[in-house]
């Protein structure tokens, strides 16, 4: 009998808080992660295979010899400036890897497939509020190469043989409450980790991109989701597969958003020191505002929210961001002596 979830990009921020949402409901797990950026600690009680998504006889084997009934894929390349500079990587690892993935789960009647793709299929909005029926119009190769995967995905379920839930993540922040597992890469860029970094003593101070955007404070808006609340909708997704529901695109957000001015507030009033902040023009390729219409979320999959709450948010991020800098003071007292 099949019985069990294969999560790719297991290993990573995102992908492990969901294994372990998995895990603490008694679920068999499998993980496939290259550890390209993610890291073997952060797989907790499920099994780790290191290896690549494009790796056919790999996840071939995988698939039979676990009888896997359902896969998360979460594996893919994520920095957008990257993606501008070397786009054959994102389109091979985020696009191809998808498709041949989904060979393997046609050829091993894998009928259960939950996408992790992003806001960023849609671009630039009219009015910086999405609903899923938003046109999509990525304006950079890690957009685009989401959306290419959620066609193929959707033009493979058309078929019949298999059922989709495709989530499309908004700005997704914080760790897990208890501060077991966390956001560790390295050369951060998102708000809130940089403002936490910051917070923490790793940065002298902290920039703000663009202060003349058509907003209340000038500074740009964005929907921030609490990682822990966004893995709950993955398992929802997993029962509403599982019930025999219909295939579903879905948005992941609150529906509300922060300003950077407004993180940052929350950021010193959480961590209780003051900010060095230097305000900077706007970076390329920011919209003002982006905020999700996440209604359907709520209604198809029977997801409430937990964390809606920016200092929430913000403590656990902070909470990780301690934890991470402990870890690495030994080493670099060690290499001062
Ligand atoms: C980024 C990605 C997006 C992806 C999302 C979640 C880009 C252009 N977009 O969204 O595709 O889905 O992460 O992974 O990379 N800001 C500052 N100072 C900073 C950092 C950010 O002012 O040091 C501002 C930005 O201008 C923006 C807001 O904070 O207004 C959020 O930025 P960020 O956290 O980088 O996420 P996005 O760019 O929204």
């Amino acid at each position: 009998m099949k019985n069990s979830v294969l999560v790719t990009g297991g290993a990573g921020y995102i992908g492990s808080h969901v294994v372990q949402q998995l895990v603490t409901r008694g679920e068999r797990v499998v993980v496939i992660d290259n550890l390209s950026t993610g890291f073997r600690d952060a797989v907790c009680g499920a099994e780790l295979v290191v290896g690549n998504v494009g790796d056919r006889a790999l996840v071939a084997r995988l698939l039979r010899e676990h009888h896997v009934e359902a896969v998360m894929h979460f594996a893919a390349h994520t920095v957008v400036p990257e993606s501008v500079s070397d786009p054959l990587k994102y389109y091979g690892n985020n696009t191809c890897n998808t498709h041949r993935l989904l060979a393997c789960c046609a050829a091993a009647g894998v009928g259960r497939f939950i996408f992790s793709s992003a806001a960023a299929v849609y671009g630039v909005t009219d009015n910086g509020i999405a609903d899923e029926g938003t046109p999509t119009q990525p304006i950079n190769p890690y957009g685009a190469s989401k959306l290419m995967s959620e066609t193929i995905l959707r033009d493979f379920c058309a078929t019949g043989a298999m059922r989709h839930i495709t989530l499309r993540y908004f700005n997704v922040a914080g760790c897990d409450p208890l501060g077991r597992i966390g956001q560790s890469t390295p050369h951060a860029t998102l708000l809130i980790r940089v403002a936490c970094e910051h917070a923490v003593g790793k940065r002298a101070s902290l920039s703000i991109f663009g202060t003349d955007y058509d907003t209340p404070d000038g500074t740009g808006i964005r929907d921030y989701i609490h990682v822990d609340d966004l893995a709950s909708a993955h398992l929802r997704a997993l029962d509403h597969l599982r019930d025999g529901g219909e295939s579903l695109t879905l948005n992941c957000g609150y529906g509300h958003g922060y300003s950077v001015r407004e993180v940052i507030d929350a950021v010193q009033r959480v961590g209780g020191q003051p900010s060095s902040v230097v305000e900077l023009p706007r970076r390329a390729g920011d919209t003002p505002i982006l905020i999700a219409r996440s209604d359907r979320l709520k209604q198809n999959l029977d997801w409430q929210p937990q964390y809606d709450d920016l200092d929430f948010i913000v403590r656990t991020a902070l909470l990780w961001e301690k934890q991470l800098a402990r870890k690495s003071a030994p080493l670099a007292s060690a290499s001062r002596a």
